[in-house]
């Protein structure tokens, strides 16, 4: 037998036998690592923040929170996440543009570090929110800045955008704040983009947001408790692209922190990093159902799709451009023919991967798409076709623990409820077989 993908020693035909598949399968112990790496790295004054959007499981937040990241959340549930997974609410930012009431009354009644406020009608909700409470809201101002960043995948800031508030209109809001006496403005955080492969970009955009969160804090008054750098930090995906360097994202981001941290010993630095903590980790397992051939183009289907990992389908690019693709339990074999990877959608967009290179391809294989850590299942159309989630395990130590059991019929029809028209039959088991 030709050599199979391994985690921690363990093999993916035994871990695929055991869970099923589709499946996404993590290393922890690398993500722990990887964490560790950057940690280690990083001047002691930067907090690193794991932005749980990336990858929302519970059991993956504490791992990187036992690691020491503390968390970044957009919802009521990443927040709750967060919580039980042992974060505690002074290293805990909420963040996103369209805060509810209840996000926002969450992030007051637990006591978190700082709402991540989007616009001024926001900053008057938390103020109306905090003082119907009696309390101060700890506020940090997302500012969508007047510059933008070069290298960037998908870009966040520096042109019209729905997150943060522009830089100008701030400058000109002091009212505003003077009249939102529950709110205690105190920080700053601005996120220029994600997909950042280049140190230097990141590094750039660091020295422009701590210039601009100095400049801001003056204009308005408010001290500097707290400065939220972003990150976006990516990783290689596509061909010709590179893994970010860490030691030379250290040594050119330590500097400016450093400095920073000089005049402003009591602030809080804040890099947020989703992405860059967990997608070399993950692997979306699969399984080849069938192996046609269509007009002559050769076809796997697989039991899982784009339906677990819209990613694949092409991220920020017009262009399909894949994500590295293996045959699971043959990767010493050559890869000697092209392969269309695709689910069991009814689309044409169901394509995980477009003319592959890989081994000749048989019913019951196993496919890995690699580094599909971040943004999988759960930035994907799950619940198309009504296939739901597929199960999720981690392996910590050697072992697999199963961290995300998947979906089925029950499971997703559970929040449904049956409305039958006036007349009709009730539901019979019988007469629908
Ligand atoms: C405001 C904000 N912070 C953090 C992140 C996480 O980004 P990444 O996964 O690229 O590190 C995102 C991603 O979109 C974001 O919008």
């Amino acid at each position: 037998m030709s050599r199979e993908f391994t985690v921690q020693g363990v093999g993916v035909t035994a871990l695929a036998e055991e869970f099923g598949t589709p499946l996404y399968l993590y290393d922890g112990d690398e993500i722990t690592a990887r964490f560790q790496e950057l940690r280690s790295l990083l001047h002691p004054a930067l907090e690193v923040f794991y932005s749980l959007k990336a990858n929302p499981n519970i059991s993956v937040c504490a791992l990187l929170h036992a690691a020491g990241a503390r968390a970044e959340v957009s919802s009521l549930t990443e927040l709750v996440t967060a919580r039980r997974a042992g974060v505690e609410p002074r290293d805990i930012l909420f963040l996103g543009p369209g805060k509810s009431r209840t996000e926002i009354a969450a992030c007051l009644d637990e006591g978190i570090a700082a709402i991540v406020c989007e616009s001024l009608g926001e900053l008057e909700l938390i103020d109306e929110l905090a003082a119907a409470r009696d309390v101060l809201a700890p506020v940090v101002l997302r500012v969508n800045p007047a510059f933008t960043v070069k290298g960037s995948g998908l870009t966040m800031g520096g042109k019209p955008r729905q997150f943060g508030t522009d830089e100008e209109q701030l400058a000109a809001a002091r009212d505003t704040l003077a009249r939102c006496r529950a709110v205690r403005v105190h920080g700053v955080q601005v996120y220029l983009g994600t997909r950042i492969l280049e140190p230097a970009a990141v590094a750039e955009n660091t020295g422009r947001i701590l210039d601009l969160a100095e400049r801001l804090a003056e204009q308005l008054d408010f001290p500097l408790e707290l400065v939220d750098i972003g990150g976006g930090l990516g990783v290689a995906y596509f061909d010709g692209e590179k893994d970010p360097d860490p030691a030379a994202l250290a040594e050119l981001v330590n500097p400016l922190i450093a400095g920073f941290h000089d005049r402003h010993p009591g602030t809080r630095l804040v890099m947020e990093l989703g992405r860059y903590l967990v997608a070399v980790s993950g692997t979306y397992v699969v399984r080849v159902r069938y192996t046609k051939t269509s007009m002559g183009e050769r076809f796997a289907v697989a039991d899982g799709g784009t339906n677990h990992h819209m990613a694949a389908v092409g991220i920020g690019s017009f262009v399909k451009r894949n994500f590295p693709i293996v045959a699971l339990q043959r990767l010493d074999e050559p890869s000697i023919e092209h392969w269309n990877i695709t689910g069991p959608l009814c689309t044409p967009n169901d394509l995980v991967g477009k003319k592959v290179a890989l081994p000749e391809l048989r019913p019951g294989d196993l496919l890995g798409v690699l580094r599909s850590g971040a943004y999988g299942p759960t930035a994907s159309p799950v619940h198309f076709l009504s296939h739901g989630y597929p199960a999720e395990v981690l392996m910590v130590g050697g072992a697999p623990h199963l961290i995300r059991e998947r979906d089925d019929v029950e499971s997703m029809l559970a929040r449904q409820r049956l409305h039958l028209p006036a007349g009709a039959a009730g539901p019979n088991r019988e007469r629908n077989r």
